[in-house]
C-alpha cells in the first residue's frame, strides 16, 4: 500500500497572497512530481462549492452564526469524505486553501463562539486527522484589506470591518504559537520572492 500523502493548509486573513503561494507550491511539488490535489474551503466539492455560496453571498446578511458554523462543518465532512481522505490514502498530497484553523479563526475569534464547540464539531467530523503542515501567511489587517478593497465586489466576510479581521489575525497568531510544530508563519508583507522562497523552504522540510 501507498504511503499516506501529506496535508498541507493555507491560512491568513483576505488579501494575504494565498492563492499565489497555493500556486508556487503547485508548481513546486509538480517539478519534484509528487501527485497533489489542490483545493479549497468552503468548497472542494459539488455540494461544497454550493455551500460556498450560500456562505459568500451577501444576500444572506446576518446569517445565525451557528448557521454558518454548521454549513461550513456540512461543506467539510463532504470534502474530507470524497476529496481529502481519498487522495491521502492513494498517497497523493493535498493542498487546502484553508481548513478548520479559519474556523477557529473566523467563526471563533472573528464571531466569538466558543473555541471549544468548535472544537467538538472537528472531533466529530475529522477524528484524528489535522493537517501536518500550516502555513500562516501573515500580514497586518490594514494591508490585507487594501488588497481587497482593490478587487471590488466584497463578499459576505469581506464587508465586515477592521476590528473583525483583526480579530481574526490575532487568533491565528496565537493558534501558531500554541502548536509551532504544525505551524509555520510567514511574513506575507515581505517582498514577493522572499514569501515564495520562505513557504518553499517550508514545503521542502516536509520531503
Ligand atoms: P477565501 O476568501 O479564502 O476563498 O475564503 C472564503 C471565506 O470563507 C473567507 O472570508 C473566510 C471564510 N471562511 C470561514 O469563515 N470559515 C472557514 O472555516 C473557512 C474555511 C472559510
Amino acid at each position: 500500500m501507498a504511503d499516506r500523502g501529506r496535508f498541507i493548509t493555507v491560512e491568513g486573513i483576505e488579501g494575504a497572497g494565498k492563492s499565489t503561494q497555493m500556486e508556487v507550491i503547485g508548481e513546486f511539488l509538480g517539478t519534484r512530481n509528487i501527485p497533489v490535489v489542490m483545493t479549497r474551503e468552503p468548497g472542494g466539492t459539488h455540494l461544497g462549492e454550493a455551500v460556498r455560496e450560500l456562505l459568500l453571498t451577501p444576500d444572506n446578511h446576518g446569517m445565525a452564526t451557528d448557521a454558518e458554523l454548521l454549513l461550513i462543518f456540512a461543506a467539510r465532512a463532504e470534502h474530507l469524505h470524497k476529496v481529502i481522505r481519498p487522495a491521502l490514502e492513494s498517497g497523493d498530497w493535498v493542498l487546502s486553501d484553508r481548513f478548520t484553523d479559519a474556523t477557529y479563526a473566523y467563526q471563533g475569534g472573528g464571531r466569538g463562539i466558543a473555541q471549544a464547540r468548535i472544537g467538538a464539531l472537528e472531533e466529530w467530523v475529522q477524528g484524528s486527522l489535522r493537517p501536518d503542515l500550516t502555513l500562516l501567511l501573515d500580514v497586518p489587517v490594514e494591508a490585507g484589506m487594501a488588497r481587497i478593497e482593490k478587487r471590488g465586489r466584497p463578499d459576505r466576510f469581506e464587508r465586515e470591518n477592521r476590528e473583525f479581521f483583526q480579530r481574526i489575525r490575532d487568533n491565528y497568531l496565537q493558534r501558531a504559537t500554541a502548536e509551532p510544530r504544525r505551524f509555520r508563519r510567514i511574513d506575507a508583507g515581505a517582498p514577493l520572492e522572499q514569501v515564495s522562497r520562505e513557504v518553499l523552504e517550508a514545503i521542502g522540510a516536509l520531503l
